[in-house]
């Protein structure tokens, strides 16, 4: 199944001003939570030295990916997913350059989710991450904040009034404040997608990117039926986005 996912290196994304969208995350390019700066891999003063590094379209572009470190939230509390970093040739063992070796598992970090992902005939079909439309993953993007007492249901998804023709939409939620992507062991209780949620978006926007705050777009009482809401759809698959930085 490994294969049939894959980790996102580099996500883009223009955060479009809407009705409920917040301030664009500051001007660094990678923003983070505060006492946090250095896990982006950049330090702070670097990258705000930096500025803005790209552009798309007329758009802005903020990299909302976490680095990969050691101590990246496992799905399941106790699971063991990597990343592991290990210098496998070493300079100053002798050899003439360094080689790092990684390992972990795909469904981990900022990642999206391969249409095959949970719809085997997607699978079947071979529509991996490498079939994704590049238009539909990068473009402006509408930041939400959802209601903090509850998943996504239904009636969250209807309070947030996101306007016909919006096709990519970040939902922040409490997952952010609580920093569950920044706690190592992972944590089962995170906000997600509920089925009636997920149907609600489906049935009645017209978004096709939806992008959450942590491991997973669905709630874990709704892990399955939930992302089938939304892999269902032909070749339309919703990926999901691990984390979106708060600040
Ligand atoms: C260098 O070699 C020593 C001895 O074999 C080993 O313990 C150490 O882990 C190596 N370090 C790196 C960075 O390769
Ligand atoms: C190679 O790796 C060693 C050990 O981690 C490090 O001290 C050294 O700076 C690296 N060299 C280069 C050229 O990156
Ligand atoms: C969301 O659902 C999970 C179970 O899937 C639950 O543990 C959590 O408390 C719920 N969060 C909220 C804010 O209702
Ligand atoms: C979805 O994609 C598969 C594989 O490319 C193709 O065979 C199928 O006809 C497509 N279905 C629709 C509804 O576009």
């Amino acid at each position: 199944m490994a294969a049939s996912r894959l980790a996102l290196l580099l996500l883009v994304l223009a955060v479009a001003a809407a009705r409920h969208a917040l301030p664009a995350a500051g001007s660094d390019a990678h923003p983070g939570y505060d006492g946090a700066e250095d896990t982006c891999g950049v330090p702070a003063a670097a990258a705000a030295a930096a500025g803005r590094m790209e552009e798309y379209g007329s758009g802005r572009i903020l990299d909302i990916t976490h680095a990969y470190r050691a101590d990246l939230p496992a799905f399941a509390p106790g699971a063991v997913t990597g990343p592991v970093v290990r210098l496998r040739d070493s300079m100053a063992n002798g050899t003439l350059y360094n080689l790092s070796e990684l390992k972990m598992e795909c469904h981990m970090g900022t990642h999206v989710d391969a249409p095959g992902h949970m719809n085997q005939g997607h699978f079947a079909a071979g529509l991996d991450v490498d079939k994704l439309d590049l238009d539909l993953l990068n473009g402006p993007t509408l930041l939400v904040d959802t209601p903090r007492n509850t998943n996504i249901t239904a009636k969250a998804m209807e309070s947030l009034n996101i306007p016909k023709g919006v096709r990519r939409v970040l939902f922040r939620t409490l997952n952010t404040d609580r920093k569950l992507m920044w706690k190592k062991g992972g944590d089962l209780s995170y906000v997600g997608f509920t089925e009636d949620g997920a149907q609600w978006l489906v049935d009645n926007t017209d978004i096709k990117l939806v992008g959450i705050d942590y491991l997973s777009v669905a709630a874990y009482d709704h892990l399955i039926t939930a992302h089938v809401v939304f892999f269902k759809i032909p070749n339309k698959s919703l990926p999901s986005i691990a984390e979106l930085s708060t600040d």
